[in-house]
């Protein structure tokens, strides 16, 4: 079949197709899910329990993770812990299991925390992979050395299919493990992580050191197969002046690397990548944003370098949500919506993943871009070109959940729970653990699922269907000049 029909045709189906899925994302109903989970203990897992297991033999590398190390996805940055001394900082990798025809080299640091003196962390860049190719890898030496794999995502494609994890607050209780456990049941390639990690800082002394290692241990068996892209989230900060420890993200500057300097980032906290149909942007809810700041200009910047011919679906990640209806945290996200909502609709953003309100929510295409100090207007109101906003803040943190059926937090001392009637703009809202999916199948259609832990089972609770917000709008345009370009 010559090139030009087959385009034709596909052109005919996407248009064909549009009206059924516009029922689907458009639709009115607001819901707030009455599900009332039975919960487990929102307890942290003992030290000694096999979740945290040590690696055998002498220094063996523990708390082995990999996350993107470069744009585009051909590259990785592989990290790891070894304990007693510093030992190889090698990465030995190959295409075939047990052939590791290459080697890479890496850094190693370490750092105190009141009296707990950290392992020797490694990062070690592994560059010019090739794309959608499983490689296998090799860290430490001898009886102690461990063996991983993980598979290079497709080439920045505008039709390469890709499915995404998000997680959030996921610390490392009962509830923690089973969304883990979930996640990995589901069909993710890769985990878009939208802050608040360890939980660590919920202790005191020596132990906020041990427990960033056991929740290293926890997440390798994911971790170390396949990339997670970080945020930081607030409990990441750990300004704990009682014990002298006054450098904020000290312990997730050490233990986490990210590909920053590649998206012309100057910090760690906030850059972005690339990845098949995907050009995802890391925000840092807790590092200075306003107008005039590294963070504001960089992020004005990555905005220009979007190329929705190329990765058509744009995806933003922060902590602290922008839109949602729950009294925990409400308004917090304020600040960063009067800095970059505009910015957000302008440039058609299609979801802004968000944490930290410990309960599911999704939003409608909404915006509230109109309000100054002096004008009236400052209602949300519905926006086609607006992003979908999701808070998956219900990994499983010790914290518990924040919901409907209200629950005292011990750590914020208030009660919280949904705002009652359910906003215009909340789509979806329930108090569950769990986390989501996001299944990009090509520039105009991704299956987007949020899966709840129900009672030790994957249930696939919102489900929706999304067009891009590029290629969904003026698609005839878009194919003509697309087309164009091609031949
Ligand atoms: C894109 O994916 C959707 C959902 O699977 C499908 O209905 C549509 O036909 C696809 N479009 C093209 C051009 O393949
Ligand atoms: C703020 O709102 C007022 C009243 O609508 C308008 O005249 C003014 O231009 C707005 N300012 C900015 C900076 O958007
Ligand atoms: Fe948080």
């Amino acid at each position: 079949m010559p090139v030009s029909f087959r385009k034709q045709i596909s052109l005919f189906q996407i248009i064909s197709s549009v009206t059924i899925i516009f029922r689907v994302e458009y639709g009115s109903a607001k819901i707030t899910s009455s599900f009332v989970r039975s919960e487990w203990p929102s307890v942290d897992i003992p030290l000694d329990n096999e979740a945290f297991a040590i690696p055998e033999g002498h220094n063996a590398p523990q708390q082995v993770r990999i996350t993107q190390g470069d744009y585009d996805g051909k590259a990785v940055i592989i990290s790891w812990v070894t304990p007693d001394e510093p030992g190889f900082n090698t990465v030995q990798y190959g295409k075939s299991d047990k052939k590791f025809d290459f080697t890479a080299v890496g850094t190693v640091t370490n750092y105190n925390f009141y009296k707990y003196k950290s392992g020797y962390i490694h990062h070690c860049l592994v560059d010019d992979l090739e794309y959608d190719t499983k490689y296998y890898y090799k860290i430490g030496d001898g009886d102690s050395s461990r063996e991983f794999w993980f598979q290079t995502p497709p080439k920045v494609d505008p039709d390469a299919p890709y499915t995404f994890g998000i997680i959030g607050d996921l610390g490392q209780t009962y509830n923690s493990l089973s969304t883990l456990k979930h996640y990995m049941q589901s069909v993710g390639q890769t985990v878009l992580f939208v802050g608040d990690l360890s939980y660590a800082d919920r202790y005191q002394y020596n132990d906020v050191g041990l427990r960033w290692d056991s929740w290293g241990r926890f997440i390798e068996q994911s971790a170390a197969y396949q990339p997670w892209i970080w945020s930081a989230g607030n409990h990441e900060i750990e300004y704990m002046p009682y014990m002298g420890e006054v450098l904020p993200f000290k312990s997730y500057l050490h233990r986490i690397a990210t590909p920053y300097m590649a998206s012309k980032s100057s910090n760690t906290l906030w850059y972005a990548v690339r990845r098949a149909s995907a050009h995802i942007i890391v925000l840092s809810s807790y590092s200075p944003f306003v107008k005039y700041t590294p963070q504001w200009q960089w992020l004005r910047e990555e905005f220009k370098r979007v190329d929705r011919e190329k990765t058509p679906w744009l995806i933003v990640l922060m902590h602290s949500p922008i839109y949602n209806s729950n009294s925990a945290h409400c308004m917090e996200g304020e600040s960063m919506r009067a800095a970059f909502e505009s910015w957000f609709v302008h440039s058609r953003v299609d979801f802004v993943f968000a944490g930290h309100v410990h309960a599911y929510e999704r939003s409608y295409r909404i915006s509230n871009i109109h309000y100054n100090v002096s004008s009236g207007d400052r209602y949300p109101v519905p926006d086609k070109s607006a992003p979908v906003y999701i808070t998956v803040g219900d990994g499983g943190n010790q914290e518990g959940l924040a919901g409907k059926n209200y629950w005292v937090s011990s750590y914020l001392q208030f009660i919280i729970r949904f705002l009652d009637p359910q906003p215009e703009y909340s789509a979806f809202r329930e108090a569950s653990y769990g986390h989501s999916t996001l299944e990009i199948k090509n520039r105009t259609h991704a299956f987007y699922h949020w899966n709840r832990n129900d009672d030790g089972k994957k249930v696939p609770t919102d489900s929706v269907v999304f067009r891009n917000q590029y290629w969904a709008s003026n698609l005839r345009r878009r194919l003509k000049k697309y087309l164009k370009a091609e031949s």
